[in-house]
């Protein structure tokens, strides 16, 4: 992994963001005032899937966490890079690191979490000041016992409560930082991270306090705060409530994924032992690696409000690829039912009623949430509805783009049972004949067996739908055959969500001259254009210059597509017109 990606993977955007801006959630993202320009109204998103931002008000610009910086501290991408990694612990030479002393320092860290665990749960049992916090479960209807199973606290409105008491124990201010438990204030004194919230201690599979969520008790926003990146705390590789349900997950066999702290405690406390919440952000890699060791099969209900069918596709996404939790913005992709292949698992949806979470269903009626589990759909079922659900059937424009979203799925089906079951029923629903579908499918594989030539490539094509993914295949098309540079006129580096890209395309447009370009980058960046520059394409494209065209049109669609997706999902234009250019759009590449 690069410095590079191996900083951003590391960083939280929300948490980053929040330092400078005051974020308020909305559906699965948040916005707030943004940074750049003075404005009343919120324009400014940040999306934690994509670990993206967006203004959308007067910069309409946006980019990572390293462009944040940039912009907001005013450096540039090296400067960017030092504070970024050092933030991040990531080392951008490579000092030996002495092993022992690193395994010290995590058992000192989950002694303090493990301390700090007891202190709020003692605090919220007990004391005075926690009855607020009581009288907050109480009418949320979580139940003394699942209050004490999973050790949920209270931190409170003391701002050096914690500190305190671990000075007593023995420990000083700066460890309580390290563990993410303190923050050191503007004047350099050191105080709390938490308090006057309901606390959630996070635990490995094994128990161990590792972090800890923190639920404001009114509307206080954000409405979490999490434990920031410490040496033993990654909220992106942890699944909460996993040291409870480990064991039910082997005894029955499957797991069900949900979003939220309370949706879990709801969830346990009527019995669903085997569930796991993944903490808001779409599922990433190190979630998938600690779940397909338990059971291949998987449940999920993610999310509740409209963008939740995306999150839910989104999601899959990250199953199925290996290596970077970046997310996807496109909705359907071949990597969704890939990923049951991957994974060796067979992966349900659970569909929410409109605007609830489990924790609601559940209370609601528990029968309820028994259907909803037992009536999950298949990935492949769910994907067909979502992308069915979009469109007018009665229109030929909207069928053949949904038979384009859905080709890719189908044929990653295996099965040739199966497969010629879903092509049966895709065809039904789209009241074509069969025969016409498969003559999509056959014409498509035809491409496919030609690309299939080289192996290594074909792996990259079944790749190529991540958002990264597409940039750096876009990037490689415009190094590697200067002729297509004219094509570029459509791009801007908005499109580039991912640093990287980004400054190697804003350089290049400076430098259209590959070697002048070279020398003027950055070490981490010649790396990444080295790498770009010999990457390996398939034979049609090194073969015929009309077939880059053809591609590399469609990379900047999938590109501009990705963005539209992010406006459209904000409300910024009316889903109709953003649907209109991007039909549209789409008739002009099939031609
Ligand atoms: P939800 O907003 O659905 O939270 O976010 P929830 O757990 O259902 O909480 P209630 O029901 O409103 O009390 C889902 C998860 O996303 C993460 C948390 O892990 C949360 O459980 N999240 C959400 C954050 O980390 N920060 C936030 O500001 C919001
Ligand atoms: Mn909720």
């Amino acid at each position: 992994m690069s410095v590079i990606s191996e900083v951003k993977q590391r960083i939280d955007l929300v948490e980053f963001v929040s330092q400078y801006v005051t974020l308020q959630k909305t559906g699965r993202n948040f916005k707030g005032l943004c940074p750049f320009h003075s404005e009343k109204t919120p324009s400014f998103f940040v999306f934690p899937e994509q670990q993206t931002w967006h203004c959308f008000g007067a910069c309409g610009t946006g980019g990572d966490v390293f462009s944040f910086l940039m912009r907001k501290e005013n450096v540039d991408f090296s400067q960017a890079l030092h504070i970024l990694a050092e933030r991040a612990g990531v080392a951008l030479s490579s000092p030996e690191r002495v092993v022992g002393n690193e395994d010290r320092e995590k058992d000192e860290l989950f002694q303090i979490n493990e301390l700090a665990a007891e202190y709020y749960h003692h605090l919220l049992l007990n004391a005075l000041e926690g009855e607020e916090a009581r009288n907050y479960l109480t009418r949320r209807e979580v139940a003394r016992e699942t209050v004490e199973e999973f050790r949920l606290g209270f931190s409170p409105d003391a701002r050096e409560g914690l500190k305190k008491y671990l000075r007593d124990k023995g420990y000083e201010a700066k460890d309580l930082v390290k563990a993410g438990l303190a923050v050191e204030r503007k004047d350099g004194s050191i105080g709390d991270r938490f308090f006057n919230r309901l606390m959630f201690p996070i635990c490995g599979a094994r128990g161990k306090v590792t972090g800890f969520g923190a639920r404001a008790l009114g509307n206080a926003l954000p409405k979490y705060i999490n434990s920031p990146y410490t040496a033993v705390f990654d909220k992106s590789s942890n699944l909460y409530g996993i040291d409870r349900a480990i064991s039910a997950i082997r005894e029955k066999n499957s797991v069900v994924i949900v979003e939220g702290y309370m949706d879990a405690l709801l969830l346990h406390q009527h019995g669903w032992k085997n569930v796991v919440a993944a903490m808001g952000t779409s599922l990433t890699e190190k979630q998938v690696a600690i779940i397909k060791k338990l059971t291949k099969h998987v449940f999920l209900a993610l999310d509740a409000d409209v963008a939740g069918e995306e999150a839910v596709l989104r999601g899959m996404e990250v199953i199925s690829r290996s290596g970077d939790r970046k997310m996807v913005p496109i909705p359907v992709s071949s990597g969704l039912v890939k990923c049951e292949s991957v994974l060796d698992a067979e992966i349900r949806v659970v569909a929410l009623p409109q605007g609830k979470d489990p924790d609601e269903v559940i209370r609601e009626g528990p029968r309820l949430w028994q259907n909803l589990v037992e009536q999950a759909l298949p990935l492949l079922d769910f994907a067909i509805d979502t992308v069915l659900s979009k469109l007018d059937i009665g229109k030929a424009a909207d069928k053949s783009w949904a038979i384009q979203k859905l080709l890719p799925l189908l044929q990653e089906v295996k099965d040739p049972l199966r497969r010629a079951q879903y092509v049966q029923k895709l065809a039904k629903r789209l009241k074509v004949s069969e025969a016409i579908l498969l003559s999509y499918i056959k014409k498509s594989e035809t491409v496919r067996g030609k690309r299939k030539d080289d192996e290594a490539m074909g792996q990259q094509f079944s790749h190529h739908l991540a958002s990264s993914a597409i940039e750096e295949y876009c990037l490689a098309l415009l190094f590697q055959y200067p002729e297509l540079r004219q094509l570029s006129q459509d791009l801007a580096p908005e499109y580039f969500q991912h640093i990287e890209n980004r400054e190697l395309f804003v350089q290049w447009q400076r430098f259209p001259d590959i070697s002048r370009l070279e020398s003027q980058l950055d070490d981490s960046l010649s790396e990444h254009l080295y790498y770009l520059l010999h990457r390996s394409f398939p034979p049609p494209i090194c073969q015929s210059n009309k077939e880059r065209q053809i591609v590399l049109r469609d990379c900047i669609l999938r590109l501009q597509e990705g963005l539209f997706r992010v406006l459209e999902r904000e409300g910024v234009r009316s889903g109709q017109q953003l649907q209109e250019i991007f039909i549209q759009r789409a008739r002009g590449i099939m031609k």
